[in-house]
């Protein structure tokens, strides 16, 4: 199959080089030029681990490669898959369609012979239509289908899920594109994972039921994580009663600061609006979306009251800045609320983060950006974990502790335990939904004999 890939962000560029894999000869387009020109040097614009290896090794083999040009990439393709961005619009949340109605007028210009149109970006419900209707207009001899074919994959994970994945959803009107999409799929399908054929707009929605469902999991637990915090209960051993339950199922269900990402923001906030617009409210999600901004705001305060309040002057280190470990994605991460709101109550912040430096320096202006956690601890009046990267999770507590000003701990990811801080010798530690331990008073502020290293 000769497959066009439009858009080579996180999906469009996940899927290309494993079409490529699968063996297919694809070509991924974008329209920036800076993307590309890095793409054809060799180089990845995202941080996904193991793209850089599996993309290097498809073009190698000459079946993998990248142009600015979405006519040449057009040309004789079998399929074009439409993987850009679905932004929330400013104003009304709901889903921004420019770019993928865009592809849509620029691809209908450059079909050749017969192709399935697939939209694997999120779209809601009669994108797809819009699509098909789009395309026939701008070009009234064009020769194609359309397909939806929402894609699930995790960042961080973006490969195994691609290559391993739960299920596969195809919505096509026709039997001709459901043959071009099973014989893209073909090599999943022969390794039995399965694949699930609906209409267009059933595929469309499930996509977005899906989401949905998980924030809607996700935000469940932080709020049984705040009421545990008032009950004396441990969030962390409710999540394991609850996830024994097969029913229930153990994942999503890890208290934290809230979700954030490419993702589920939008997502949820673009079936809220789907359902107002049809007159049927989706409350469950509308609350959903209340919820998790209060567990984000609810953060701030945690670390404020770590404190006792008073932040003004403290110099704060902060772990972990993008919304999820293994990725260098800042969209909508909890840091975006937290890190702001110290730094708006005078606090210095320092941050540490394995990848989402680059992404996050233009996005978190004033903080002052570290190597390594120890360094960042240095001298600090506390230290909070916002991303459970891998190296954050088995930290020398007591050396960072020792080397802190007032050693105070807000454990925003649950990695570690009041028993493992307390030995340590902090004399604060806060977690999500399990008791706090507050021994001593932090200091107060005080001008630095020494200027702040990272300053
Ligand atoms: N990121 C995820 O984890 C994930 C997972 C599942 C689904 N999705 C969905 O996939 C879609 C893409 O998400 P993403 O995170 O990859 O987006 P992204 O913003 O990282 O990438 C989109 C790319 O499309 C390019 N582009 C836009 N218009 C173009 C055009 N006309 N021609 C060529 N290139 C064009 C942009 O330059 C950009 O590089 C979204 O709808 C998203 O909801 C994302």
């Amino acid at each position: 199959m000769k497959i066009a890939m439009i858009g080579t962000g996180y999906v469009g560029l996940v899927s290309g080089v494993c079409f490529s894999d699968f063996g297919h000869d694809v070509i991924c387009v974008d329209k920036d030029p800076r993307k590309i020109e890095t793409l054809r040097a060799g180089g990845v614009p995202i941080y996904e681990p193991g793209l850089d290896l599996l993309m290097a090794k498809n073009v190698e083999s000459g079946r993998l490669s990248f142009t600015t040009n979405l006519k040449e990439a057009v040309d004789g393709a079998d399929a074009v898959f439409i993987a850009v961005g679905t932004p929330t619009r400013r104003g009304d949340g709901h889903a921004d369609l420019t770019f993928v109605m865009k592809a849509a007028e620029e691809i209908a210009q450059a079909l050749t012979g017969y192709a399935v149109v697939v939209t694997k970006s999120t779209v809601p419900v009669g994108t797809n239509r819009q699509v098909k209707e789009t395309i026939a207009r701008a070009n009234p001899k064009a020769d194609f289908d359309v397909a939806s074919n929402p894609e699930f994959l995790r960042e961080g994970a973006a490969i195994d899920d691609f290559m391993r994945p739960d299920r596969i959803v195809v919505g096509v009107q026709n039997d001709r594109a459901a043959e071009v999409m099973s014989e893209i799929y073909r090599p999943l399908y022969l390794r039995d994972f399965p694949i699930l054929t609906t209409d267009l707009e059933s595929a469309e929605m499930i996509k977005y039921a899906a989401n949905a469902f998980l924030a809607t999991k996700i935000t469940f637990i932080n709020e049984i994580a705040a009421l545990c915090e008032r009950t004396g209960a441990d969030v962390k051993l409710v999540s394991q009663g609850m996830g024994l339950d097969g029913r229930i199922g153990n994942k999503f269900l890890h208290a934290g600061p809230g979700y954030g990402g490419s993702c589920f923001p939008k997502d949820t906030k673009a079936l809220a609006r789907i359902g107002q617009e049809y007159g049927l409210p989706m409350q469950i999600t509308e609350t959903v979306i209340k919820v998790n901004e209060e567990t984000r705001r609810r953060m701030v305060d945690k670390v404020a009251d770590m404190l006792d309040g008073k932040i003004a002057g403290k110099t704060i280190a902060v772990l972990g800045v993008t919304f999820k470990p293994n990725t260098d994605d800042m969209r909508e991460a909890p840091s975006l609320t937290v890190i702001p709101a110290l730094i708006g109550g005078g606090a210095k912040v320092r941050a540490v983060d394995p990848q989402g430096h680059r992404e996050a320096v233009d996005l978190l202006p004033g903080v002052n950006w570290l190597d390594d956690a120890y360094e960042a601890a240095k001298d600090a009046d506390a230290l909070v974990i916002l991303t459970e990267w891998n190296e954050f999770r088995a930290l020398d507590l007591k050396r960072l502790a020792e080397g802190m000003r007032f050693a105070a701990l807000a454990d925003l990811r649950n990695i570690y335990s009041s028993r493992d801080a307390k030995r340590a010798g902090f004399k604060r530690y806060v977690s999500v939904g399990r008791t706090d331990f507050v021994e001593a008073t932090p200091p107060e502020v005080r001008e630095p004999v020494v200027a702040d290293p990272a300053e």
